[in-house]
């Protein structure tokens, strides 16, 4: 039977034209998608104009990005939509570290680093010893974990937003643990930061009275053979963005204080301590 599109039937007729044959996977994503679009067209009875906003406001989304620049992973974030998609994909047992938010700003191909090194190669910033173990659910030292960290400047920017500016690399590094499962390396107290706030994200929040700041943090991928592949962050303790992060990627776990070390001697300024628990893969 033919199917005309009407407002009562709108989400039918357009599922209805999925082909019997097509992926079982993308058909269920993309009728649900329809499903949920129509009611939200529906709900706040978009008017046309409403909706030329959205779509030049897609437009620029998609026009500001570049190699360096990710303004659909910006605006996934502002939406909480990161937070939720990494929720609902990393349930994981009490007891575990929590994962939190990717961002854009992680980096392949950093060098491989010696325990104990400096990744703070500009030397800008106070320095801080991040030092820990990598474990599994029984508080066993997990050896050969990969610790890949990364964190912004002093000035509250990552290495490839300043290219002009910053070493490559700075404030990055690998670290591969031994058979303590430890991991040491010396950084800089990471400051808060607004996420890059001057195109159409920005904007949005902007209008919508929100901020663009996210407190202070040090970014850990935690991988190991065997174990679930952990994304997250430490956060400083204290911050005063903790409870209205852009991008809602703090949990109570991952806050961290900063224990303050005696300037009178060489050495970093802060330490901070922070054991990461792996869950095995399967
Ligand atoms: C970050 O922490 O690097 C980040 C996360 C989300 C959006 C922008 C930056
Ligand atoms: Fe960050």
């Amino acid at each position: 039977m033919t199917r005309y599109f009407s407002e009562a039937d709108s989400v039918e007729t357009v599922n209805a034209r999925v082909a019997p044959d097509a992926d079982p996977r993308l058909a269920q994503v993309m009728s649900s998608l329809v499903r949920h679009l129509h009611a939200f067209v529906k709900d706040v009875t978009l008017t046309e104009a409403e909706w030329g906003i959205a779509i030049d406001f897609l437009t620029h989304t998609g026009q500001i990005c570049s190699d360096t620049r990710q303004e659909f992973i910006l605006l996934s974030d502002v939406l909480g939509v990161s937070m939720l998609v990494d929720a609902v994909n990393n349930r994981k047992p009490a007891g575990s570290t929590p994962s939190t938010v990717f961002g854009p700003f992680h980096v392949d191909g950093v060098p491989e680093r010696e325990m104990g090194s400096n990744i703070s190669l500009d030397g800008v910033g106070e320095a801080c010893l991040f030092e820990g173990q990598v474990v599994d659910m029984d508080g066993h030292p997990i050896k050969d974990a990969i610790v890949d960290v990364w964190s912004d400047n002093a000035d509250g920017f990552y290495d490839v937003q300043q290219p002009d500016i910053q070493p490559q690399h700075n404030n990055r590094g690998i670290f591969r643990t031994g058979a303590d499962g430890r991991y040491w390396f010396t950084g800089i107290k990471p400051v808060s930061y607004p996420i890059p706030d001057d195109g159409p994200v920005g904007q949005m929040l902007c209008h919508l009275g929100r901020h663009p700041f996210r407190p202070a943090h040090m970014h850990f991928l935690v991988s190991a053979p065997g174990y679930h592949r952990l994304i997250t962050h430490t956060f400083v303790a204290g911050d005063s963005y903790l409870e209205s992060d852009a991008v809602f990627g703090v949990k109570a776990p991952l806050i961290v204080d900063f224990e303050a070390l005696d300037t009178t001697q060489d050495g970093p300024r802060w330490r901070a301590a922070y054991d990461f628990v792996l869950p095995p893969s399967t």
